[in-house]
């Protein structure tokens, strides 16, 4: 196959050029303390570190810590370090759900409203270490909530506002918060989400809550719980504006964040301090090239760890403009990002091939009536982005003058970890190009044998780096487990890759058991136990299927108990059912009814087999030889459901 290439961006870089870039390299493969001793002066610290990288991969004596004896204060790096210089420029555009609805915060307005909500959660009892969970629209409120809670060391907890009072419920249990912020309502696409409704449900199931602080959004009608429920706009009334920054230790809890894996339930992924925050401080910097001044416009919604990264923590460490949208890419109409770009002066995009998808689907005169001059730099991040897509963006959103980086990470490493630099790497369009200097990547074969050269595998990742996620909350084995055991010494990504001959990096998708749903990750087993938590359903498996916009959907097998009959009644009943239960981004796109599912002798259900038809790839279902009963193929491709 060949690529075409696209040559690295010329002229003068803001962050690294090739040669910097080379040189970065080489500084982290001779002296690699030297090397992230260096990266950390990105951030100021209270205390500095003496020790530097404190890591070990393997069993005996595992261990991550970086910067550890030094301290610092996230909100402090984000707000008070550019009070002096860049007090009056904005921090945060917010940008509404309808257009040209917006309020511009600057550094010293978020500072203060910072400051001043930090306040209201001490009166409300929440001290260093306490878990305070967020379930909010993507207002500035919202970031404030977040460097509020980092101010006074409070860990936060951001749900997805688009979860279920279920999914909210189990993930304010499991960190065992005693606080949620929540709005009154969202709005979205001209709709209104009750979340202050759905923090009330979920709470029936949450004793541990004592207080609820819910932002005036809307103004909607929302139910008021005296004594436990209080409007921040009532607490904010009698605080002052002055909170002094807590200094934590580096290894310091940051954040919980709450992500699908293969097995069980989500998983508090857990960030600290230190390594964090130079993380996404350095690579915002880095692979988004930022110059001071410039407009950065993340797309994500803070419930996702890209939000946190490249919306919040990175772009505000960096002193930097951050835009937040709380809208959605079609509405009001199919032209809405192109012009907001426009209005706004947007300089960076950075989005999800999902969204580009949707959007080149719409044709390209949206995208046309509008100028984008002051475009410099796209990004993607969440899934591969095809060739085609990546084309598009490149050409027509970009007119051909903008670099793309194609970002690969996940919640796990806090920040990116494979991209290009604009001027340092030639692009070429579906592959996320080569690891970060001091980035250290390996492909294995399923039995861990390194693979050299041009190849593929899976991928791992044979030393730590900064941002690496430190625990699970309350479960450091199902880290380790997870992690750390399918190649001992190494941290297993669960991303299948190919290498090529020039050492670019092709990622082809997860290769356990989880899908990645418009760029969101979903646990087939989730999905699963939503589906036979219903009284018709005996059993459940679900496996991903191409989606042509979401890169991957979700393909359910269904067996009934007996008595039930199945109908595209009961089949509308199962995916509202698991809208309910989990939230409308794990609702099936396909359903099919199964008599029985392939299981081999012993019981267990061949995924391999269910993969295959629903990716309608009939020819090939391998060897069935080992089912208990492999007549139940024949009825399940027959009983195909048609998909897009
Ligand atoms: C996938 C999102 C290909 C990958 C930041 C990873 C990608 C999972 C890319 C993490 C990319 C993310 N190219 N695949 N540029 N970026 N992925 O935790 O499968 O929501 O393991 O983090 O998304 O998803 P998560």
């Amino acid at each position: 196959m060949t690529e075409t290439l696209y040559p690295a961006a010329t002229g003068r870089a803001g962050s690294l050029d090739r040669a910097a870039y080379e040189s970065q390299w080489q500084a982290a493969a001779t002296d690699p303390d030297g090397y992230w001793r260096d990266q950390a002066t990105c951030v100021d610290w209270m205390t500095p570190f003496t020790t530097v990288k404190d890591t070990s991969f393997d069993e005996a004596d595992f261990r991550i810590r970086w910067f550890a004896d030094g301290a610092l204060n996230v909100s402090a790096n984000c707000l008070d370090r550019h009070l002096a210089t860049r007090g009056d420029q904005p921090a945060i555009v917010w940008e509404g759900d309808e257009p040209g609805e917006t309020r511009t915060l600057t550094y010293r307005e978020l500072h203060r409203e910072t400051c001043r909500f930090a306040n209201v959660l001490k009166g409300l009892g929440v001290r260093k270490g306490d878990r305070v969970t967020l379930y909010l629209p993507m207002i500035a409120e919202a970031a404030a909530a977040m460097l509020a809670c980092t101010r006074i060391g409070a860990i936060h907890s951001i749900v997805f506002g688009g979860f279920s009072p279920d999914s909210l419920a189990n993930r304010i249990q499991d960190c065992d918060s005693s606080v949620v912020i929540c709005a009154d309502e969202g709005c979205r696409g001209g709709k209104r989400i009750p979340l202050k409704r759905n923090v009330d449900k979920a709470l029936e199931h949450c004793p541990g809550v004592r207080h609820v602080l819910v932002i005036c959004r809307t103004g909607g009608d929302v139910p008021i719980t005296p004594g436990r429920d209080v409007w921040l706009h009532d607490a904010l009334e009698d605080v002052s504006d002055d909170c002094p920054p807590e200094p934590m230790k580096a290894e310091d809890p940051l954040f919980i964040l709450y992500t699908s894996g293969s097995t069980g339930k989500p998983k508090g992924v857990l960030h600290t301090t230190g390594g964090y925050l130079v993380w996404v401080t350095k690579t915002f910097r880095d692979v988004f090239d930022y110059r001071d001044g410039e407009l950065f416009w993340c797309t994500a919604d803070i419930g996702w760890v890209t939000g946190h990264s490249y919306v919040v923590y990175g772009p505000l460490a960096n002193g930097a403009t951050t835009v937040m949208f709380d809208g959605v890419p079609s509405y009001p109409d199919h032209g809405r990002l192109w012009e907001t770009i426009d209005r706004l002066g947007v300089n960076i995009l950075y989005t999800a091939p999902t969204a580009i998808r949707a959007l080149m689907r719409e044709g390209d005169g949206w995208v046309t009536k509008s100028s984008r001059a002051s475009l410099r730099v796209l990004g993607t991040v969440g899934e591969p982005i095809n060739p085609e897509a990546w084309g598009w963006y490149h050409r027509v959103v970009g007119d051909g003058r903008c670099p793309i980086v194609d970002t690969w990470w996940q919640t796990e490493t806090g920040g990116i970890l494979i991209s290009p630099l604009p001027y340092a790497t030639d692009l070429k369009p579906g592959s996320a190009t080569k690891p970060l200097p001091g980035v250290r990547t390996e492909l294995v074969d399923a039995e861990g044998a390194v693979l050299e050269g041009a190849t593929e595998g899976n991928l791992v990742l044979t030393d730590s780096w900064p941002g690496q996620m430190r625990t699970v909350w309350n479960d450091h084995e199902r880290f380790f487990q997870t992690y750390f055991t399918t190649y001992p010494g190494k941290y297993f990504t669960g991303d299948g890759c190919r290498r090529d001959a020039d050492g670019y990096y092709w990622i082809t998708g997860r290769v356990d058991d989880v899908i990645n749903v418009s760029g969101h990750r979903m646990g087939t087993a989730e999905v699963e136990s939503a589906l036979v938590a219903h009284s018709t359903v005996a059993e459940a498996a679900v496996v991903g299927m191409p989606h042509e916009v979401k890169g991957q959907g979700i393909y359910a097998f269904v067996t009934l108990n007996a008595g039930e009959e199945p109908s595209d009644e009961l089949r509308a009943t199962l995916r509202q059912w698991v809208r309910n239960e989990i939230g409308p981004i794990a609702s099936p796109d396909a359903l099919q009814f199964a008599p029985g599912l392939p299981k081999t002798r012993s019981g267990k259900i061949m995924r391999r087999i269910l993969r295959k038809i629903a990716e309608n790839d009939l020819t090939n279902l391998g060897d069935t030889s080992t089912l208990a009963d492999p007549g139940v193929v024949d009825t399940l491709v027959a009983e195909r459901v048609r998909t897009g």
